[in-house]
């Protein structure tokens, strides 16, 4: 796999392999996208195939601005233009009605397509280079924790993964996934919580935000009962506890924490995080993956 430089060539050659089929990782203010041509049924093919992912989990079809929407959705509202208009490009993604013309495999066989148009300045030159729509989840395998640099991407995808190159635009700025609202529903509902609040998006619709009901569709990974999960176990709880358990277990744990290390952690691995929410989602995936790699017995986080 290819590392590609943010530049005018590196943006190019990613262009050349997009154009050919091929899957290109590339920074997006939220996390890293698995990019595949989204008119490209056998580039959406390999997207599915390199996450593992089961073929009826949706992708999101990224644009390179709302006025695309226009060949996508079916259902352009002035609930979709009054969202778009405050949030995009930006970390927010609609579910609309889709096209007859979009493909089922980017839907997962449902009647609804997701939608964002990104922030980040590569991700915004590749679309514009590219001149359509790039379907791109994010770029980690499934289940596990999204990556927020190049080099969590190159972790995680091997040379036989048929992922082609990635983009190394530097660490994400949100660092957690977009929220995503679905709009093809009478009462708007908030499918995945994330950066743009609920009460933000409720104050420009001028109404409340339903949460979806557990046993219908459509799939999100944030409703599932596993996902964005590091490989050793992990555990939330209260900081009285982890203090309590730090100090009966002298090593082998790993701790991210709102509070700093007490003397008796001793050995165990202690990450004190910002309180602020911003600066935490910013940092939580790298300090999940650097922990992951450290092989503790178990990880222990703060509840917030
Ligand atoms: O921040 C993000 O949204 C990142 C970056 C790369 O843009 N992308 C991302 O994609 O998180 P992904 O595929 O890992 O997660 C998208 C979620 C999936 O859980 C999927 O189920 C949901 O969006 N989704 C996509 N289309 C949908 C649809 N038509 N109906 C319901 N959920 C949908
Ligand atoms: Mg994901």
């Amino acid at each position: 796999m290819q590392r590609l430089e943010p530049d005018a060539s590196g943006i190019q050659r990613a262009v050349e392999l997009l154009r050919s089929g091929e899957l290109v990782a590339f920074p997006t203010e939220t996390v890293y996208g698995l990019g595949g041509d989204a008119m490209n049924d056998t580039a959406v093919q390999a997207i599915f195939k390199a996450k593992g992912r089961p073929a009826d989990h949706p992708l999101i079809v990224h644009l390179p601005n709302a006025e695309s929407m226009h060949d996508w959705a079916s259902n352009e509202s002035d609930r979709t233009r009054q969202l778009a208009e405050v949030f995009w490009p930006g970390p927010l993604a609609m579910v609309v009605n889709k096209q007859a013309s979009v493909s089922n495999l980017i839907t997962g066989g449902q009647d609804t397509v997701g939608l964002r148009v990104p922030e980040h300045p590569v991700a915004q030159q590749l679309l514009q280079a590219f001149g359509g729509a790039l379907a791109a989840p994010s770029a980690n395998r499934f289940g596990r924790i999204s990556p927020t640099t190049a080099e969590h991407v190159l972790d995680e995808f091997s040379d036989a993964s048929g992922v082609a190159a990635v983009i190394d635009g530097g660490a994400c700025r949100v660092g957690v996934e977009s929220t995503i609202i679905d709009l093809s529903v009478d009462r708007p509902r908030l499918l995945r919580p994330g950066m743009i609040a609920a009460s933000e998006i409720e104050s420009v619709l001028n109404q409340p935000l339903t949460t979806p009901d557990d046993s219908e569709g459509p799939r999100v990974s944030g409703r599932l009962e596993s996902h964005y999960a590091p490989t050793t176990p992990l555990h939330q709880m209260a900081i009285d506890h982890i203090v309590q358990t730090v100090s009966q277990q002298t090593s082998g744990l790993g701790v991210i924490a709102l509070h700093a290390s007490p003397e008796i952690a001793v050995s165990n691995h202690w990450v004190f995080m910002p309180l602020e929410p911003v600066a935490y989602a910013t940092r939580l995936y790298d300090e999940l993956r650097k922990m992951d790699a450290m092989d503790f017995e178990k990880i222990l986080v703060e509840q917030p």
